[in-house]
């Protein structure tokens, strides 16, 4: 898949005030050892792989679909690759006020064990404390 079309399935599953990424990210993820971008119908995710840790920096489903199991099984598949890499531990953050988000993720079993103040800023300028989450795989 090129990065267009791995942008363009982003852009349907991310909410439009909160776009972290460019094309121009997609571009360089594709190059990266490091990065993977995993994908599913109407999902999409984006992970940093490194030693011993899966960092999820987006996973996100498609707007019209949500609320429906996807994410969840999704986030499942996210795991069983995880451990499948090696990893000691998934981490990510993530916004205090994204409810749906952290639903998920408790769901799962990930456990909050740190906050970063003013983390996001969204495109309106306001600033949002993330929570960061950790799930231990082993
Ligand atoms: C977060 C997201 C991926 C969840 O995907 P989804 O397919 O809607 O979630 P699911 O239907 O699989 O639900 C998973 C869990 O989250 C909870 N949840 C989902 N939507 C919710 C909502 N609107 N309010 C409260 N809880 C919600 C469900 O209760 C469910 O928990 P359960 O299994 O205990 O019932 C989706 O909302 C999304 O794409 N959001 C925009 C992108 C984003 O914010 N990503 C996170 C960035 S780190």
């Amino acid at each position: 898949m090129s990065a267009e079309e791995y942008f363009n399935l982003y852009k349907k599953c991310v909410d439009i005030e909160s776009i972290q990424f460019s094309l121009e990210d997609f571009k360089r993820f594709q190059k990266s050892r490091n990065i993977k971008i995993e994908k599913e119908k109407n999902c999409i995710a984006i992970l940093s792989l490194t030693d011993r840790e899966v960092e999820i920096y987006f996973i996100g489903v498609a707007e019209s679909l949500r609320g429906k199991g996807l994410g969840k099984k999704f986030l499942k598949n996210i795991i069983n690759f995880s451990k499948y890499y090696g990893a000691d531990f998934i981490t990510l953050e993530v916004g205090i006020n994204n409810i749906p988000a952290k639903n998920m993720y408790s769901s799962l079993n990930f456990i909050e064990c740190g906050i970063r103040k003013n983390y996001y800023r969204n495109s309106s300028g306001s600033r949002e404390d993330a929570i960061i989450m950790k799930l231990n795989l082993n």
